[in-house]
């Protein structure tokens, strides 16, 4: 497996299934009240450019739970806040801490600290992809659903981070991936690009065609942070990019619906439909715990 979690095209289907493998047992173990303190001493740096309830709360808990630490780190308090280069601050962080988590905007910069520092770099967001999340999305999918081959992945939305995330996840675990969006807001060209030719994909403007026979819809906000400024523009474009009744009645029976959170009911998804699913939505929210402990413990681990 590759040093980093910088974004999943870097990752195999074996290091996914290997990480989900692993994400399973920790749940287990920490289900069960078994110590599981793989990560003993080792410290996690958590730089923070953006807000987080979920990444923050969930990378710190997970390094308590393995014997380690976590140290939140604000771009507000940070010297790198103030312009210190990244390349700079790479370098100084690796001489203290066993691994980074980042959040922020350019994917550029996660690339960077990989680069220029010494220890693991994880993505915890940027405005292309949100790895975390869709591992931890996989692992719930498999959780609820057995297995991935040949299952329908629906996404409604904007062509965001987590479009663009989940289209690699979910194409490479061997599902089917439909994306609905509007025109001008479709998710990265490369990224579809690289799903067309490596396995069934579309991308359209048709909802209920894409929502069609799915075993899980995702969904994501219209407006992503560092868009706020756009939020009413989006408002009007994505009218009708939702999760509702009518969507849910041409997917698969007993198709699941996921949401990364947080979620803006009446927009993306209708009050409705997220509280039927509310189960589903909040068991993807508490594993992203445990998919991130694997990945820690892959990464930060000493084998
Ligand atoms: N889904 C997610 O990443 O949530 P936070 O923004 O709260 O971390
Ligand atoms: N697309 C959203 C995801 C939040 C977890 C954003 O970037 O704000």
């Amino acid at each position: 497996m590759a040093k980093h979690l910088l974004k999943l095209m870097d990752l195999s289907e074996k290091d996914i299934t290997e990480i989900l493998n692993l994400a399973d047992q920790l749940k287990y173990e920490k289900k069960h009240g078994i110590e599981h303190h793989y990560l003993k001493g080792k410290t996690l740096g958590m730089i923070f450019q953006k807000s987080s309830t979920r990444t923050r709360v969930s990378f710190e808990v997970g390094m308590y739970d393995l014997g380690g630490s976590a140290l939140f780190l604000s771009s507000r308090d940070l010297q790198i806040g103030r312009g210190e280069p990244v390349e700079d601050t790479a370098r100084v962080l690796s001489g203290y801490l066993d691994g980074i988590m980042i959040r922020t905007f350019e994917q550029a910069e996660v690339e960077a600290l990989a680069e220029y520092g010494s220890i693991p770099i994880i993505n915890g967001l940027t405005d292309y992809c949100h790895p975390c999340q869709v591992l931890a999305d996989l692992m719930t999918f498999r959780e609820f659903k057995g297995n991935f081959q040949g299952k329908k992945m629906c996404y409604i939305g904007d062509g965001n981070n987590m479009a663009n995330s989940l289209i690699v996840g979910g194409i490479k675990m061997g599902m089917k991936v439909a994306v609905a969006c509007p025109e001008n807001y479709q998710p990265d060209a490369e990224v579809m690009k690289w799903a067309r030719e490596n396995g069934d994909f579309t991308c359209t403007d048709d909802i209920l065609a894409a929502a069609k026979d799915a075993d899980v819809l995702y969904t994501d906000v219209w407006a992503s942070m560092g868009q706020e400024a756009e939020k009413a523009e989006r408002e009007k474009i994505f009218v009708g990019y939702q999760i509702n009744d009518e969507v849910m009645s041409v997917a698969a029976e007993g198709a699941m619906v996921q949401h990364c959170l947080p979620a803006h009911r009446e927009e993306e998804i209708t009050a409705k439909v997220f509280e039927e699913h509310a189960e589903e939505i909040f068991a993807e929210a508490e594993n992203r715990l445990h998919a991130q402990k694997a990945v820690l413990v892959k990464l930060m681990g000493n084998n």
